[in-house]
């Protein structure tokens, strides 16, 4: 083990004020067989990465063309960031409207999911005793922001409960559908969930809250570039998502998908100029989000490299990465499954690129105080592997959480049950 001493570079000052130095305990591991398109990405070699699905991992290509970008800003930052910034922002929108299925009228760019869900909700005229509807699965963030809508004005969240372990996704549907009411004004319903790894029916969801006259935000953080998307036809009212987890563009990247006559309403968290600048050429949904304040809009600018480069990795192109993605996730759960000896908790039919399982009796009742989990620490630690541990459940339980990405090999997942086996 080596340890690195940084000091905070270009900003000493900083370092200087805080009087002192990050101590970063970099682990050399001994790299295992790797998969051939790992070359494409920065990650520490002979570091398992199997949690692509929480921040996702970009490219060198990708980043490269992000530092250009971000030395023509700093050359021009005028002329970049406010003569030409739409013939750089536009061409990325026309990419991501052929990627998502979507008209790109319909399409803005966030800087994350979160932007996303708080723009909607936070838009929305509640009045007491109206209600928002969620699941039980929903990401902690997104849940707050329905928390925080409803309390305000004497609203009502109603959480659907859905099982997990399950059997089929009809259960998901029924349990969503249980809990409308006449009151229900919105629905935000995960597309692929965090906690469970879950591709929800998303469609059948949408179909049915419809015909109960309810709109749906579609919470679809995990969604594109691990499932193919279709925005047009799926007919939500809302659809938030990010780029930089599964289309692997950098961070800060995210879009914000509404229906034709939901946007006159829509604002973004942030307001800024748009509201009375219009723009020619440019819907006045753009003008409100394609700006909320100064920033680094490069990891926009990139969002049509990412998509073209992800889809020229494999011979099949994005229909084969997520075939490849998903039958990697697949069969690294039926690998630990067997090792750990432990029940699948959802038919393979409900898997996307993730997948989560339980964590035998002998994990279960450990105490953690920590922001994670002392046994995650001891796999990234003594074996070299980034994997998520969860809890959830009522009674709450503990679960692993694997991804698989271009850059995993089946490898990873034996290496991984070799080290859960191995952990006291
Ligand atoms: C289902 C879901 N929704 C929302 C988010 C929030 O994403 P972000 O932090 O990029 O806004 C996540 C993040 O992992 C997520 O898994």
């Amino acid at each position: 083990m080596t340890n690195v001493r940084l000091s905070l570079g270009a900003s000493r000052g900083v370092a200087f004020l805080f009087g002192c130095h990050y101590n970063v305990r970099v682990k050399q591991f001994v790299p295992g067989p790797t998969a051939k398109l790992r070359r494409h990405w920065q990650l520490t070699p002979g570091v398992a990465f199997l949690n692509h699905g929480s921040f996702g991992a970009c490219p060198t290509a990708i980043l490269q063309l992000q530092a250009e970008l971000r030395r023509q800003m700093e050359a021009e930052p005028v002329q970049f960031l406010w003569r030409h910034y739409e013939e750089r922002l536009e061409p990325a929108r026309q990419e991501l409207a052929r990627f998502a299925g979507a008209k790109s009228r319909d399409l803005v760019f966030i800087t994350n999911a979160t932007a996303g869900v708080n723009a909607v909700v936070r838009s929305l005229k509640l009045r007491r005793g109206d209600e928002l509807l969620t699941t039980n699965q929903n990401y902690n963030a997104c849940h707050n922001v329905l928390v925080e809508a409803t309390r305000r004005v004497g609203a009502r969240l109603v959480v659907a409960n859905v099982p997990f372990p399950l059997r089929s996704a009809n259960e998901i549907t029924e349990a969503v559908l249980q809990a409308v009411s006449r009151r229900t004004r919105l629905a935000m319903i995960d597309h692929v969930t965090s906690n469970t790894a879950l591709v929800f029916p998303i469609r059948q969801i949408i179909r049915e809250l419809d015909a109960r006259g309810v709109d749906t935000l579609v919470d679809g953080a995990h969604a594109p570039g691990m499932l193919p998307l279709n925005l047009r036809e799926l007919g939500a009212a809302y659809y938030a998502a990010n780029l930089h987890k599964w289309v692997c563009a950098p961070k800060g990247a995210a879009f914000l998908w509404a229906r034709e006559d939901k946007q006159a309403e829509l604002q973004p968290a942030v307001i800024s100029h748009g509201n009375n600048r219009p723009r020619t050429g440019f819907t006045p949904f753009q003008d409100r989000f394609d700006w909320t304040g100064t920033f680094d809009p490069t990891a926009w600018f990139c969002v049509g490299e990412a998509i073209r480069f992800m889809g020229s990795l494999l011979p099949g192109g994005w229909r084969e990465l997520y075939r490849r993605n998903r039958q990697l996730a697949v069969k690294a759960r039926r690998l630990l499954c067997q090792r750990l000896g432990v029940e699948p908790p959802c038919p393979e039919s409900l898997l996307g690129s993730m997948a989560t399982i339980p964590l035998p009796e002998r994990f279960q009742d450990r105490s953690t105080s920590g922001k994670i989990d002392p046994e995650q620490l001891a796999l990234y630690d003594r074996f070299g592997i980034e994997v998520p541990f969860m809890r959830f459940g009522d009674p709450e339980r503990r679960w692993l959480r694997i991804s698989g990405q271009l850059h995993n090999s089946p490898a990873d997942y034996t290496r991984l049950g070799d080290a859960l086996c191995e952990l006291p």
